[in-house]
C-alpha cells in the first residue's frame, strides 16, 4: 500500500519504536504532543557533548570554532528547507511559544497603541492567544477573533468583516493541533497583505507534515518547535522576513545580542544575533538541523503523501465506529483525530488505550476556546506520523470498539 518508502526501515530509525508497553508493542500516536526521535539525532546529540562541547561565538579554542560552525551549518540548514531569502532570517529560540512571544512583545513594542486591533482565530493554541492578550491588556489594544464553522473550518467572510484600518497584525495558527483543520494561510496572509497588515503563522503541526515555503506563503514569521519536527527538545524557530527583524527592538537583553555596551548605551549585534540573548541551545540547534537531514532524505513530498493514506485509512475506519464522534471535519487536514467514545469521558479511554499500549492525549490540548466551541470539555486525540502504520490504526479501532464494549 505503501509505495513511498520502506515503512520498515523508518521504524528501525527510531529506537523507541521497538519498545513495549504493558507487554504490548507501542503504539505511538500522541506525535501532535511530541514526536520520537531518529537514531541519527540521538547519536548527534550523544557526539556533541562527547567530542565537541563548547560554547558558540565566545571562543578562541578549536572546540569552539568547530561548534560554532556546526551551529551556523545548522541555521544555513534551517534556512533552506523553509526557503528563506538569507540566514538572517532565522532565529533559534525555544519552541514555537518563545517565538510567537517574541515576536509579540517585540512588535507590540514598536507598533502596538491603544485602540489597535490583533487578529487571531478561535482555534488558536493557548500559545497563540495568552501574548497577544497580555499585549492587548499592556497597550489597551483589542484581540479580535476569527470563528470557525462546526466542521472546524475558519469563516473567511467573518475575517475580512474583522479587518478595519486600526488592524496592525494577524496571527494564525497553520494546522491545528486538536482539529487537524489546515488552514488556508495563502489566503488569509493574502487578504491581510492587501490591507498591508503583517501575518504571524503558528506552523507548528504543520511542519512536519508538509513542504513549507516562507517564500510562497509570503508569510512575515513563520514558527515552529523543534521537539514536533524529530528534533530535541528546548529548541524552536522564528522565521521572520528581515525587513521587519530589521525594526523590531531585541526581546531580550544579555550576552551575544550586542555589539558593544556602556553603562550610557547599548549597541545590538546585527541579525540574527539580535534576537539571540544569552548561551544558545546549540546542541539543540544542530541536533534539529539533522532531523531536517533526516526528513529531506525521505522526502516532505514522501511524507505527506504517506500520511494522506494513513488519514484516508484512519477516517474510513474510524467513522465506521458506532457511538464516536469525530470533531474537526475540515476539508483540508493533518492525520489528527479528535474524538469522543458514546459518554465514555475522554480521559477513561485513553487510560485503556495506554493498557493496551497505545499512547494517545487527552483533555483540552491547550485550546480551551476550540471545546466551548463545541460546549464540551475537550477530546481524545490521536496524532499521526509517518511512522505510523495501517495495521496500527486496525488495532486502534479494534481497542477502541472494545472499550465501547466494556461501557455497555
Ligand atoms: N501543543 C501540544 C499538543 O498539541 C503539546 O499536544
Amino acid at each position: 500500500m505503501n509505495s513511498f518508502f520502506d515503512i520498515k526501515k523508518i521504524r528501525d530509525d527510531f529506537p523507541i519504536l521497538s519498545r513495549k508497553i504493558y507487554d504490548k508493542p507501542l503504539v505511538y500516536f500522541d506525535n501532535g504532543a511530541t514526536t520520537q526521535k531518529p537514531k541519527i539525532v540521538i547519536d548527534t546529540i550523544n557526539e556533541l557533548y562527547s567530542e565537541y562541547n563548547s560554547n558558540v561565538h565566545r571562543g578562541v579554542h578549536y572546540l569552539s570554532d568547530k561548534m560554532t560552525e556546526k551551529y551556523e551549518i545548522a541555521r544555513e540548514k534551517i534556512k533552506n528547507f523553509l526557503n528563506a531569502e538569507s540566514n538572517s532570517e532565522i532565529i533559534f529560540t525555544k519552541g514555537t511559544t518563545d517565538s510567537i512571544n517574541a515576536v509579540a512583545f517585540s512588535f507590540g513594542e514598536k507598533y502596538i497603541k491603544e485602540g489597535d486591533e490583533i487578529i487571531i482565530s478561535e482555534m488558536e493554541h493557548h500559545s497563540n492567544i495568552v501574548p497577544w492578550q497580555m499585549l492587548c491588556q499592556r497597550k489597551k489594544s483589542i484581540l479580535k477573533i476569527i470563528p470557525f464553522n462546526d466542521k472546524g473550518e475558519l469563516e473567511l467572510e467573518e475575517y475580512k468583516k474583522l479587518i478595519t484600518p486600526k488592524t496592525k497584525i494577524v496571527s494564525i495558527v497553520h494546522t491545528s493541533n486538536s482539529l487537524g483543520t489546515v488552514n488556508p494561510v495563502k489566503e488569509i496572509i493574502d487578504i491581510a497583505h492587501k490591507n498591508n497588515i503583517p501575518v504571524l503563522i503558528d506552523g507548528t503541526q504543520a511542519i512536519q507534515h508538509r513542504k513549507i515555503d516562507v517564500k510562497d506563503l509570503d508569510c512575515d514569521f513563520y514558527c515552529f518547535s523543534g521537539h514536533k519536527i524529530y528534533g530535541p527538545n528546548g529548541i524552536g524557530i522564528l522565521y521572520g522576513k528581515e525587513k521587519w527583524l530589521q525594526e523590531l527592538p531585541p526581546y531580550q537583553g544579555g550576552g551575544d545580542m550586542i555589539d558593544r555596551v556602556t553603562f550610557e548605551k547599548t549597541i545590538y549585534a546585527e541579525l540574527p544575533f539580535k534576537f539571540e540573548a544569552g548561551t544558545p541551545n546549540y546542541i539543540g540547534a544542530i541536533g534539529l538541523s539533522i532531523a531536517i537531514d533526516y526528513l529531506n532524505n525521505i522526502g516532505m513530498e514522501n511524507i505527506y503523501n504517506y500520511e494522506k493514506q494513513l488519514l484516508e485509512y484512519g477516517l474510513e475506519k474510524i467513522l465506521k465506529i458506532d457511538g464516536l464522534k469525530l470533531y474537526g471535519l475540515a476539508k483540508d487536514r493533518a492525520c489528527i483525530f479528535s474524538f469522543l467514545l458514546n459518554n465514555i469521558p475522554a480521559y477513561d479511554t485513553g487510560m485503556l488505550l495506554d493498557k493496551m499500549g497505545i499512547a494517545i492525549r487527552t483533555g483540552h490540548h491547550c485550546t480551551h476556546p476550540i471545546w466551548d466551541h463545541y460546549k464540551i470539555e475537550g477530546s481524545a486525540r490521536a496524532s499521526l506520523s509517518f511512522y505510523n502504520t495501517f495495521e496500527e490504526i486496525d488495532y486502534f479501532c479494534e481497542t477502541l470498539k472494545q472499550i465501547k464494549k466494556m461501557f455497555e
